[in-house]
């Protein structure tokens, strides 16, 4: 089902108290306004989910998820988390690919089909990420890029599968610098995926995907964002550490 979303990545940031706090928060704010077509995800770190799970509880479209998985399911692997204990703490989704852990931790396409691919036995969402770096989008690669990161990563996959995802437009140049895309800019880039989702899988599958914009997302241009027609919400960095700020965003859906 398409639905309209606002997600905040916390990234590494917050500690365990600070981050209750801040989940605390958000739900007093947002408690009630959220249901099955509008939904708020918190990607906090890790150590955060089981008690952030407890807090959501019972709340119709409030979730929380990882912000990474390993590519396998178990094993001798130190220092990673599987997509499988990610569920057992009470996270219902997981983001796969964002641009930080394809630059800092070297993540391709094949690895990226594979993360994907555990998340969805263990039954979690996958927040898929793609997006062009500034370099690429001044060469006019960005469709190209973009185009490439969704096939490689999920076209293999049946359209069950395709349509329990979400995936998320984030261009690189966007994320943490102030610099939104524009409105028309991403709504161009987030018709090119849904007009590449139909192609592969049909308009309704197409249609029936939710895509986010992720980049410099803020109080003051989220009306903006989520007014053009194929862009069914945010995920949300900077501005979802500050509760106010991320009410504010959710107002704006
Ligand atoms: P900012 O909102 O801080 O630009 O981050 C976006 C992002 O990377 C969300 O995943």
């Amino acid at each position: 089902m398409r639905k309209r979303i606002v997600a905040g990545n916390w990234k590494m940031h917050k500690t365990l108290e600070e981050g209750l706090d801040l989940a605390r928060d958000i739900r007093a704010r947002l408690q009630g306004r959220c249901s099955e077509e509008k939904e708020v995800i918190l990607f906090p770190p890790f150590i955060h989910l089981t008690g952030i799970a407890e807090l959501l509880k019972g709340l119709t479209g409030f979730h929380s998820g990882g912000q990474n998985c390993h590519h396998k399911n178990e094993g001798a692997y130190t220092g990673e988390i599987s997509a499988s204990m990610l569920a057992s703490s009470g996270a219902s989704h997981v983001i796969i690919g964002h641009s930080e852990r394809r630059k800092y931790f070297g993540e391709d396409d094949a690895l990226l089909a594979a993360k994907t691919e555990r998340a969805l036995e263990a039954k979690l969402t996958p927040v898929f990420c793609c997006g062009e770096t500034l370099e690429e989008r001044e060469s006019e690669k960005q469709f190209e890029v973009v185009g490439r990161q969704i096939r490689k990563a999920l076209f293999h996959l049946p359209e069950e599968k395709i349509r329990s995802l979400h995936i998320a437009y984030e261009p690189v140049w966007a994320i943490g610098t102030g610099r939104s895309a524009s409105p028309e800019a991403a709504s161009e880039m987030h018709a090119f995926i849904r007009s590449e989702v139909a192609a592969q899988y049909g308009r309704k599958c197409a249609d029936s995907l939710s895509i986010l914009y992720g980049g410099s997302v803020k109080p003051g241009n989220a009306a903006e964002l989520f007014a053009m027609p194929d862009i069914d919400g945010g995920l949300i960095g900077g501005a979802s550490l500050q509760a106010a700020d991320f009410e504010a965003i959710f107002n704006a859906l």
